[in-house]
């Protein structure tokens, strides 16, 4: 099964890192291919804790070669912070690949997304300050920079007095702070150029050879599906294409090479930033999922919002990833709940919807319709088969499947690499 796209079918943080993590040592090859340090995954190697922005998961797996593709957006500062402290702890990071094509996120598009938000004040779109939105409209744009560019001293100036010629005027007269200098700007961009350059390479190609040659490669999404730039719950998303499309734009794989799409859910849901939540709790259940799940996020620390499951969503995400599994993270979060609701359909002004609703102004309106199923109360986290699991924690798995019209093919029960539960392999 040589290549296979790992997503996210909610709205981030679904455990994507312990999932490629998990995969990590039958594969060849881990391509982050979207997004940039707005991601984090956390993932738990037995004692050690590691938490990942920018870098590919698949960098704690020894042999695996993580690849940052054309469609990912580089923070250069996180990057070699990241490659620094990882280095620190003993982890290989020599085998990195970058795409020339990839763009940079250059300082001024950090300022950029801060003062927007700032600005927008009650509007604003609770976006993580990275400057991801600002970089990805400059690539669409065509000013944006791309990593190639810091090896023609000459582009780069030219490029970014091009884009501050746009943006300077903004940040002065509308958000009332200083223009920034094109010359500090390339010197910056510039001062990284020789340390990344022994990572660039051609990845399309080294992607296709490598599936020629009948290589294992995982292309592994930051964010999620209903965080997509086109599928997810627009304007309340981020920037970049997070669905399983988005592996073959953001790595130069065409879609006749893709095997197979794996969604990663959690079995409740959560949300940080602003938007829709249907199934969003304001009550004790939601503060039980939040800290039991410790659902605070790996990037900037807020409270993630948590709420029950909703199938609604997962067959959304099954469809417009075309999803041959799901994996089920953190079910023994809901361990000791009596009776645990999913949501099957909304209520849209007074209207059954079992499909996610055309618009976004229904999806605002969308109330959940649940059915309940009965909870248990043993401790689940040493379960490594199905059988193990109590009667209750089996059905609910299998209504979820049910509902969710995707195969569970794996069970989360703890946060550890071993904590897993495989019906179904995810590579063979
Ligand atoms: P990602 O962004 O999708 O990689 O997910 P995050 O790392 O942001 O958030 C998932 C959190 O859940 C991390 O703290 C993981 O260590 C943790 N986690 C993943 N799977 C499980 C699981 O099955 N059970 C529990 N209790 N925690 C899990
Ligand atoms: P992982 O990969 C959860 C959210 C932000 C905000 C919106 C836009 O760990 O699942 P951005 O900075 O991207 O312009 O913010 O998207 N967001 C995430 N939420 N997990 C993530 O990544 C996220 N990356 C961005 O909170 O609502
Ligand atoms: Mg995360």
């Amino acid at each position: 099964m040589p290549a296979v796209v790992l997503v996210g079918a909610q709205w981030g943080d679904e455990g994507k890192g312990k999932a490629t993590d998990l995969l990590g040592a039958r594969v060849d090859y881990v391509v982050k291919f979207n997004g940039g340090n707005n991601a984090g995954h956390t993932v738990v190697v037995g004692e050690e804790k590691y938490a990942l922005h920018l870098l590919p998961s698949g960098i704690l797996t020894p042999g695996c070669t993580p690849v940052i593709g054309n469609g990912v957006v580089i923070d250069l500062e996180v990057l070699f912070r990241e490659l620094t402290a990882l280095d620190a702890r003993g982890v290989d990071v020599s085998r990195l690949l970058v795409s020339s094509n990839a763009h940079v996120i250059p300082p001024y598009n950090r300022t950029m997304d801060k003062v927007t938000e700032r600005f927008l004040g009650k509007r604003k779109l609770g976006t993580t300050g990275r400057g991801i939105g600002p970089t990805y409209a400059d690539k669409m744009n065509r000013v944006g920079i791309r990593v190639q560019d810091l090896f023609d001293e000459h582009i780069l100036a030219q490029k970014v007095e091009g884009a501050l010629a746009q943006k300077n005027p903004l940040l002065v007269k509308i958000y009332n702070r200083r223009a920034v200098s094109v010359e500090e700007t390339v010197e910056d961009l510039l001062s990284y150029a020789e340390r990344i350059r022994p990572m660039l390479a051609d990845t399309t190609l080294v992607l296709n050879q490598a599936l020629d040659r009948g290589d294992t490669v995982l292309f592994e999404a930051g964010q999620a599906t209903m965080l997509d730039v086109d599928h997810g719950t627009y304007p309340f998303v981020t920037s970049s294409s997070a669905t399983a499309g988005g592996a073959c734009t953001g790595s130069g794989v065409g879609p006749t090479r893709i095997d197979r799409v794996i969604g990663v859910a959690k079995a409740y849901a959560t949300r940080v930033g602003e938007g829709p939540f249907p199934t969003e709790l304001f009550d004790a259940d939601g503060d039980r999922l939040r800290s039991v799940g410790g659902e605070y996020g790996t990037t900037t620390g807020r409270p993630r919002r948590c709420g029950w499951y909703d199938a609604v969503v997962a067959r959304y995400a099954s469809r417009v990833n075309g999803l041959t599994d799901l994996v089920i993270t953190k079910l023994d979060v809901l361990t000791g709940l009596e009776r645990v609701p999913v949501c099957v359909a909304y209520d849209v002004e007074g209207e059954r919807c079992a499909e996610m609703p055309p618009t976004q102004t229904a999806f605002h309106h969308a109330r959940p319709v649940y059915e309940e199923f009965d909870g248990w109360t043993e401790d689940i986290s040493e379960a490594r088969t199905f059988e193990d699991l109590p009667p209750a924690a089996q059905r609910y798995v299998l209504a979820i499947e049910e509902i969710s019209g995707c195969r569970v093919s794996a069970v989360g029960v703890g946060p550890d690499r071993e904590a897993t539960i495989v019906r179904h392999d995810l590579l063979d």
